[in-house]
């Protein structure tokens, strides 16, 4: 794959320079149109109002949720329950991990096919093009998953952090997915016992200020891989979270302290498209570095997926073939991000 460039340390060394590997074709620039289009508004889900409000607030939240899934694929989620002060610390030793000299972060390098350690994931050629982002990323559980030598052990924090963060981002899961189990008609424990022991991932993404954010990309086109995706943005960041809604870029406009949660393609799959993994990129900006904090919430390894039977009939004919999910993870790592071109696996 040739030498992929830290852009961290590029843009201290050469701040106005951008290697051509990083310069995307005409098709895939962010466009002056996206830019200047008014920030979106993806549905806001009060959690609150799920778990202890009336009967009345508890249908109508559902209701909002149903919609968010089905015509978004996103939604930030406000009064989550998870505390500030937690938020705070894990954006705090993410941040301090990603402003270590190189040589400390190349402690722990990210193997090539794999998505765990420091570095930039997805790269398979030296035609491909780079993203404009270095990555830091940890699988968390089940333990089985975990990498040790991966955990860094500066800042002194950090590790601790992820386990704390970690734990309070899987309960919001598990709670989410009743909740979307009951737009569905489901019982409310219908994905937990589909799911055996959820694999959960952290994954840290540092976007430095670019001097032609014109021309290139933060994050390449993509949906997750996951069932459920949990992202924290950088509190003062700019904004860099884009959706492709109708076939236009639409930006995510940050709610301090809500976190931002997307379907992945497993539950594409599992309502058999009725429920949609919606393709997303990030973009970077002139004078400001942005940082994100990703969980993604996955199905253990040996479970077969396929549409679930209560969403396909003649109406709505099945979609997509039944899987290994330990191989959907697999090819999703092994191949370069773009757009929904992972979801033809399981077709
Ligand atoms: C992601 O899709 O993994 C991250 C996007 C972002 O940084 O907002
Ligand atoms: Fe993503």
């Amino acid at each position: 794959v040739g030498h992929i460039e830290d852009v961290q340390e590029l843009r201290k060394v050469k701040p106005t320079t951008i290697p051509e590997r990083f310069v995307r074709d005409m098709t895939e620039r962010p466009t002056l149109a996206t830019a200047l289009s008014s920030p979106s508004d993806i549905p806001i889900i009060d959690f609150s109002k799920l778990i202890k409000g009336d009967k009345d607030e508890v249908h109508s939240e559902i209701m909002k949720l149903a919609t968010a899934c089905e015509e978004w694929g996103f939604f930030q989620v406000i009064n989550h329950e998870i505390e500030l002060s937690l938020l705070e610390s894990i954006e705090k030793v993410a941040k301090e991990f990603f402003m270590l000299p190189l040589e400390e972060k190349q402690k722990y390098p990210m193997a090539p096919g794999t998505v765990q350690g420091y570095g930039q994931a997805f790269v398979f050629s030296e035609d491909q093009k780079l993203d404009w982002c270095n990555m830091f990323a940890l699988g968390v559980e089940p333990h089985y998953i975990r990498n040790p030598k991966l955990w860094p052990t500066k800042p002194a924090k950090f590790s601790e952090t992820v386990e704390l963060y970690s734990r309070e981002v899987r309960k919001l899961c598990n709670n989410l997915l009743k909740y979307i189990a009951m737009t569905l008609g489901l019982r409310q424990q219908a994905f937990e016992e589909m799911f055996g022991v959820a694999v959960q991932a952290i994954r840290m993404n540092y976007y430095p200020a670019c001097s032609r954010p014109d021309l290139v990309l933060g994050l390449s086109p993509h949906s997750d891989g996951s069932a459920l995706t949990v992202l924290q943005q950088g509190k003062g960041n700019s904004v860099g979270l884009q959706i492709l809604k109708d076939n236009t870029w639409v930006p995510v406009q940050p709610i301090p302290n809500a976190l931002v949660i997307n379907i992945g393609d497993t539950i594409e799959v599992l309502t058999n498209g009725k429920y949609k993994s919606v393709e997303h990129r990030a973009v970077t900006h002139k004078e400001k570095d942005r940082l994100s904090i990703v969980t993604f919430y996955a199905p253990s390894y040996e479970i077969e997926l396929g549409p679930m039977p209560e969403l396909v009939d003649i109406n709505n004919p099945c979609k997509y073939r039944r899987y290994n999910h330990g191989e959907y993870s697999k090819h999703y790592v092994t191949n370069k991000l773009q757009g929904k071109k992972t979801l033809d696996f399981a077709k």
